[in-house]
């Protein structure tokens, strides 16, 4: 069993973070979310990954190396364009010659991992297996239709009048059959060759297409609203650790963690939070669900709700809330006062606040 991660695509719902730098390597508490899936795949007994990647593949492969790291080994897959999730097991062709895969979307983090139905896949070995989870708009997903015994006999993707309200999960389970199917394959409207046509066409074909449904959470963090929610989840399971210097002026309440070099003066951080290696809090508020990342700077700011990524520093801004910082940022104020911010800033940006 082989496993085909997806980190390539244009991450158009992140602009402008996805302007210069990877979606999947957006930090959830300071950890890429691509990292999770990785060592999801590890935990499941998996070895052998390709990485499909695309105009950010530096990027990618300068954060995940040769994978020993997560105990893989990483092949990289180039897609010279982001042609769709099918195209993708096109271009992985040569790759995953004919053994099984589970295809990993590299931007979906869930919770509970893959191991049980990995072993599932294993025993039974439909032609492929799909993940589903219960949503409460379909209209926005790949919507599967089941019969009783849980067999997938449709699929269709974003429905405008659903059959069920169980929507795809970025993980998928094949055989070397969906080779065929993604052969006859033709572009869709939107023209991208699409995984749901695939998986559609060994159903039509008559191809055993199982499905589990998932108990745990699931969130494509494609867009802020949702990178927002699941860094909030993880932040809510973090082990308090000190290792960084809080002088005695601050006060820590609640799930913190304070990265070795970090230091925090005459400051209060309200947990679940972290505060990354070498970041520097004065004067400030750190709010519940926030993680600043390594080599910030926060002085008399407060924020909340909010990711913050490398080496960005915020002055004198009274409250930032529900925002996504990119890396190097600078966020200083300006003269007049409105009362709440919320930010989206691309990495480099400057902004001059009113606070
Ligand atoms: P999507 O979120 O469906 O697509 P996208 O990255 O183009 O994002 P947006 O809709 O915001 O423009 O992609 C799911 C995952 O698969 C993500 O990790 C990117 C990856 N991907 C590829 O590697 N190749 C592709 O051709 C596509 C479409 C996505």
């Amino acid at each position: 069993m082989k496993a085909l991660v997806l980190a390539g695509g244009s991450g158009t719902r992140l602009r402008p973070i996805t302007h210069t730098s990877a979606k999947q390597l957006v930090p959830v508490a300071n950890k890429p979310v691509l990292f999770y899936g990785l060592e999801a795949i590890a935990a499941a007994g998996v070895r052998e990954i390709g990485i499909v990647v695309g105009d950010t593949h530096a990027e990618i492969e300068a954060a995940v190396g040769d994978g020993r790291a997560f105990g893989l080994e990483v092949t990289y897959i180039r897609q010279r364009a982001p042609l769709g999730l099918a195209h993708a097991v096109l271009v992985a062709r040569d790759y995953l010659g004919d053994d099984d895969f589970v295809m990993y979307l590299g931007d979906n983090f869930i919770v509970g991992g893959i191991n049980d139905v990995v072993e599932r896949f294993t025993r039974e070995r439909p032609a492929a297996h799909i993940m589903l989870t219960t949503v409460g708009d379909p209209r926005q997903f790949g919507v599967a239709e089941l019969d009783a015994t849980g067999r997938v006999v449709g699929l269709e993707e974003k429905p405008p009048v659903p059959k069920s309200d169980l929507a795809l999960v970025g993980v998928y389970l094949f055989t070397a059959a969906i080779h065929e199917a993604v052969a006859e394959l033709k572009p869709s409207w939107r023209g991208e060759l699409e995984i749901t046509d695939a998986v559609h066409w060994l159903i039509a074909d008559g191809r055993r297409v199982e499905s589990s449904v998932i108990s745990g959470y699931w969130k494509d963090t494609g867009n802020v609203t949702d990178m927002l929610e699941v860094n909030r989840l993880v932040l809510e399971s973090l082990e308090p650790r000190v290792d960084g210097l809080v002088d005695e002026a601050s006060q820590l309440i609640g799930r913190v963690v304070v990265e070795p070099g970090a230091e925090i003066e005459r400051s209060r951080v309200v947990g679940p939070a972290i505060i990354g290696p070498g970041a520097r809090i004065r004067d400030s508020y750190i709010g519940p669900f926030t993680s600043i990342a390594a080599g910030c700077a926060v002085s008399g700011s407060e924020i909340e709700y909010s990711i913050v990524l490398p080496r960005s520093s915020i002055a004198g801004v009274s409250r930032i809330e529900a925002s996504l910082i990119g890396h190097d940022v600078e966020v200083t104020p300006a003269p007049t006062t409105p009362r709440a911010h919320r930010l989206v800033l691309g990495d480099h940006s400057k902004v001059q606040i009113s606070s």
